[in-house]
């Protein structure tokens, strides 16, 4: 069963018991369906995880004609919706997408606009970086277009045979296989302020084929005791039964207890009185007049806006489903055909005195014991891997987790008996605690399939040094890289390292290169046009 699958069909959203007359039932049951219709419409189309490359490629061409100044994930999305103001629908809901190209929707933010736009795509909650913030100005751009007089739309086009990808078991997210979690080995040593983790999967007879390059979806649960304390605070038995599960079950495999839905608001709008209806209504409409919302999860706001009694299928009905999360494979298939190595940051922190726990990176350091079948899938890369020639020279530039599939490159190249240099940029806060594979590092090394690495630690001097210092630092030789033919790869954080590890290149370029500030910017955006320049940012 999927996650789609599992959610309820709810006739009637509104319990018989609350207390409304039957006109007002129907209306507020007509109201729910109307407000959740976008998300839950049976036979809706499927996720396009399975938009070939090659699909994907031509939606991308057909569209190359049409500068995207939005397509900026350190941009804020006003800015983003200001630039593509009186463009075409499909524009403006590009510009609405996170910018990160990150493939957890199955698309690329172009693609996944573009099908929206043609229709062949209804699910507008699909942006993970982009969360509630696109989702809202999805709709809103939607409803808008639906209010206007259209001009007659060509029919979506097929998409492409799907060879590239292909349709076999495991390639998409909407096509899962099981594989066996092994181990979640900790990297980061006592004392640290982060807890990364070195995860194993056995794929042994999934079929699952991969290259470096390529990401890992996963399926996660949610905490057991996160579900517990939700349906108390509901008083909702935990035996209750949905479809063929206990409630219990379903809130833990199925359904998103994190950012909560603006139909979850408004159910307690109906069922709630006062100042916490007038609230929750404002919430809702995506308002925050106390301005103490935007980190509520379910349960803080079930809290806060509590105590609520409502049906459990209308709660169930309110929540968004789980979806599977990315990582980037951090083990090469010519060292570990059996396996898949994840680098996996396990999020914590805590909101007014309660700890949040990331859903998927907690599940696979704490929960998940050995030997456990997960649901999994492979995302094959869209514009990132090794170059094809083994003697090109590769330049890598991978803090904190970012480090993952350079740690596949590098082993790949090492069992290819590749002959190209390696150049490894690798961050992090403190040498002693957080230097990830630093023995591997070492040997390959030695081996000679890693050439040289700069490293930064930000909190160990009395100012932060990032990366781009170290690159700066080395610009002369980095520029006589490029100028070799390297290709440059950057993974990690996409909202502000990225961002700044491209400026710390293009200013590389102008003073190596001796090129003014805007021949800099264009033979930067020449190394991407010529691939040269490949990007994995989350
Ligand atoms: C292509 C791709 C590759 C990726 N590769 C990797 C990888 O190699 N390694 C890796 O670790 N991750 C990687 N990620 C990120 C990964 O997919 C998950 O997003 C990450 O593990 C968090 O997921 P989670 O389910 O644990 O947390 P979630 O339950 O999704 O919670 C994360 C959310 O919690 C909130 N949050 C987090 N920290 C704080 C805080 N301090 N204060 C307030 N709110 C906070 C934010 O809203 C954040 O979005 C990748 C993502 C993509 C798209
Ligand atoms: N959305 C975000 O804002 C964001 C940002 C980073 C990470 N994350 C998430 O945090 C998790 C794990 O992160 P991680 O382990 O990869 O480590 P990280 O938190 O990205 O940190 C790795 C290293 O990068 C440094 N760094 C911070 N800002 C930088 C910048 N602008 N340029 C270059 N380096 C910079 C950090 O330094 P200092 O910490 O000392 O400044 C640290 O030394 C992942 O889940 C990731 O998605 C989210």
């Amino acid at each position: 069963m999927t996650v789609q699958d599992a959610r309820p069909t709810v006739i009637g959203i509104i319990p018989e018991s609350a207390p409304f007359s039957r006109e007002q039932r129907a209306w507020l049951n007509g109201f729910f369906a109307g407000l959740l219709a976008p998300e839950v419409t049976p036979g809706a189309a499927p996720y396009r995880g399975d938009l070939p490359v090659a699909a994907a490629k031509a939606l991308a061409a057909e569209h190359q004609d049409d500068a995207a100044p939005w397509h900026d994930a350190a941009l804020p999305l006003t800015e983003r919706m200001a630039l593509a103001a009186g463009r075409p629908l499909r524009q403006q809901l590009f510009a609405a997408m996170a910018q990160q190209d990150c493939g957890q929707c199955g698309y690329l933010c172009a693609t996944y606009a573009a099908a929206l736009a043609a229709g062949s795509e209804s699910k507008i909650n699909l942006c993970v970086p982009g969360g509630k913030e696109t989702s809202r100005t999805l709709k809103r751009l939607l409803h808008e277009a639906a209010e206007e007089p259209l001009p007659p739309r060509p029919a979506p086009e097929p998409a492409a045979p799907s060879s590239v990808v292909g349709t076999a078991p495991g390639c998409g997210r909407d096509r899962p296989v099981e594989a066996v979690f092994r181990s979640a080995t900790p990297l980061s040593s006592k004392g640290s302020g982060k807890d990364t983790r070195h995860v194993v999967f056995d794929i042994t007879g999934t079929g699952l084929g991969y290259a470096p390059g390529d990401s890992f979806g996963l399926y996660p649960s949610n905490d057991a005791a996160l579900v517990d304390t939700v349906l108390r605070a509901l008083d909702i038995p935990a035996d209750f039964p949905i479809a063929q599960k206990s409630i219990r079950q379903a809130l833990i495999e199925d359904y998103a207890l994190g950012l909560v839905p603006d139909a979850l608001y408004a159910l307690m709008a109906c069922v709630t009185g006062g100042e916490r209806r007038r609230k929750a209504k404002a919430l809702a409409r995506g308002e925050d007049p106390g301005g103490d919302a935007a980190d509520l999860d379910v349960l803080a706001a079930l809290e806060m806006l509590g105590p609520i009694r409502v049906d459990p299928e209308a709660f169930l009905e309110c929540l968004e489903p789980l979806q599977p999360r990315l990582y980037s494979i951090s083990s090469s298939p010519l060292v570990s055909p059996a396996e898949i190595h994840l680098t996996v940051d396990a999020v914590r922190y805590d909101v007014a005195g309660r700890q949040r726990l990331g859903v998927a990176s907690t599940c696979l350091a704490d929960r998940l014991t050995p030997g456990a079948r997960i649901k999994v899938y492979l995302q094959k890369a869209h514009a990132f891997g090794l170059p094809t020639d083994p003697n090109t020279p590769i330049v890598m530039v991978g803090p904190g987790t970012g480090i993952a599939p350079f740690r596949a490159f590098l082993g790949h190249r090492h069992a290819a008996k590749a002959t190209g240099g390696a150049w490894l940029f690798f961050g992090h806060q403190h040498e002693a605690t957080d230097f990830f594979y630093r023995d591997e590092l070492a040997a390959l090394h030695q081996g000679g399939a890693l050439t040289r690495l700069s490293t930064a630690w930000s909190r160990d001097g009395t100012e932060k040094v990032y990366v781009q210092d170290r690159m700066r630092e080395s610009g002369a030789e980095l520029w006589s890289w490029l100028e070799a033919g390297a290709h440059f790869y950057v993974c990690g954080d996409a909202k502000r390292m990225a961002k700044d590890v491209e400026s710390a290149l293009t200013e590389i370029s102008a003073r190596h290169g001796g090129k003014g500030e805007a021949e800099a910017k264009d033979y930067v955006a020449g190394l991407k046009a010529a691939g040269r320049y490949q990007t994995d940012v989350y």
